[in-house]
């Protein structure tokens, strides 16, 4: 398997590195704070045991994934360990050597990555920034061949924020359809979007589409590691279901009833989020208004990171720099597949604005 090139990244610097600017996964949550919402949340939790749990997932717990979604019951639900799993579970219990994937790119790395580890090829479908980050449609028809089985949407788009247009989004899913593919959506940064509406999800609108999601990006519980995924084709969720048996079997009770929790206030904790992506929108604004001789933007439309044009060099070298310099942490674009010239920036922690004025200040030396 290809090294997951983010992940050794920030394995080597993000819990050692005085400011991370990078991070997709917005603040966070002290356990304390979580039980606040809900009187009897404590007790409950401090009466769980702590055997195995269902492998599907604790029934509350789907039950509160499927009301985010319309039309979608508890039973179109698998429970997993965060959204990692289950791109690993679609994949493992779909795909055959030769197979063929399209992809929408750049874009978080399991989802081209365990595919070809399969033994299927992947064809980039690219999002093109002097397009907003939105890909044309009309390529898709030269990528398909006899052996593609699935077309993958990251949208919104880890790590552009960018967010497809409701027709883009609709000639996806009449193309899919037109050709009989599988439609794996990764919403997990689906309701984060700054302003404009949200896109249904695939598992919605199609039979044939399966939705991911988690508890990390939109309602800042990366440590839980609860995802999941929704598709109301039950064969393909008891295909993914077997899958798991050889990856966590079932998730840890205290996550489910965690999230379980979180999900009940599920709109609380989105506005949370929402507000810092918002807040750090106006700050990058402002950066790039006095450096733009250094940096520019494409500005995301929704989700948690954008990527950052850097002007004057290669962005592996810049972010290299700043990092020895100044101690920020970017992930230049090299690291998502994508050519040596912008680095993501995370836009839900609050702790942005003193990166920024890191930043600001190492800029003005330059
Ligand atoms: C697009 C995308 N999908 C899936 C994941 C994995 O999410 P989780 O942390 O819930 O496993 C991430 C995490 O960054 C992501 O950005």
């Amino acid at each position: 398997m290809r090294p997951f090139a983010l992940e050794r990244y920030l394995s080597k610097h993000e819990f050692s590195v005085k400011h991370v600017a990078c991070a997709s996964d917005p603040d966070t949550l002290r356990v304390e704070e979580l039980l606040a919402f809900d009187p009897t949340a404590k007790d409950r939790l401090l009466g769980m045991s702590l055997g195995y749990t269902e492998a599907k997932g604790a029934p509350a717990l789907r039950a509160a994934i499927a009301k985010l979604y319309v039309g979608i019951e508890a039973d179109d639900v698998l429970v997993h360990v965060g959204a990692q799993e289950p791109i690993a579970t679609f994949f493992t219990s779909l795909l055959e050597p030769g197979d063929h994937v399209i992809a929408l790119t750049p874009t978080y790395q399991s989802l081209t990555s365990v595919a070809e580890t399969l033994g299927a090829t992947v064809s980039r479908w690219d999002a093109r920034e002097a397009d907003g980050w939105q890909p044309d449609p009309s390529q898709l028809e030269a990528l398909v061949t006899p052996k593609t089985k699935v077309l993958v949407i990251n949208t919104p788009q880890n790590p552009t924020g960018g967010l497809l247009t409701r027709d883009r989004f609709d000639a996806v899913c009449a193309f899919a359809a037109k050709h009989g593919l599988w439609l794996l959506g990764d919403e997990v940064y689906r309701g984060l979007e700054h302003g404009g509406p949200q896109l249904p999800a695939m598992a919605e609108v199609s039979e044939r589409g399966v939705s991911l999601g988690a508890m990390a990006k939109v309602y800042g519980l990366s440590g839980l590691r609860i995802g999941w995924a929704v598709c109301r084709d039950r064969s393909r969720l008891a295909a993914m279901e077997a899958a798991k048996d050889f990856m966590s079997i079932c998730a840890a009770g205290p996550s489910e009833m965690l999230s379980t929790l979180a999900l009940q206030h599920a709109s609380v904790l989105r506005e949370r989020t929402l507000a810092t992506v918002r807040s750090n929108l106006g700050l990058i604004d402002g950066l790039l208004e006095l450096f733009p001789q250094h940096l520019s933007w494409t500005r995301p439309l929704a989700g948690t990171t954008g990527l950052l044009r850097v002007r004057r060099e290669s962005a592996t070298a810049w972010s290299e720099r700043l990092l020895n310099e100044a101690g920020v942490l970017f992930a230049p674009s090299v690291l998502f597949d994508w050519p040596d010239t912008h680095v993501r920036v995370g836009l839900g922690r609050k702790s942005l604005g003193e990166a920024m004025g890191v930043l600001s200040t190492w800029l003005e030396r330059q």
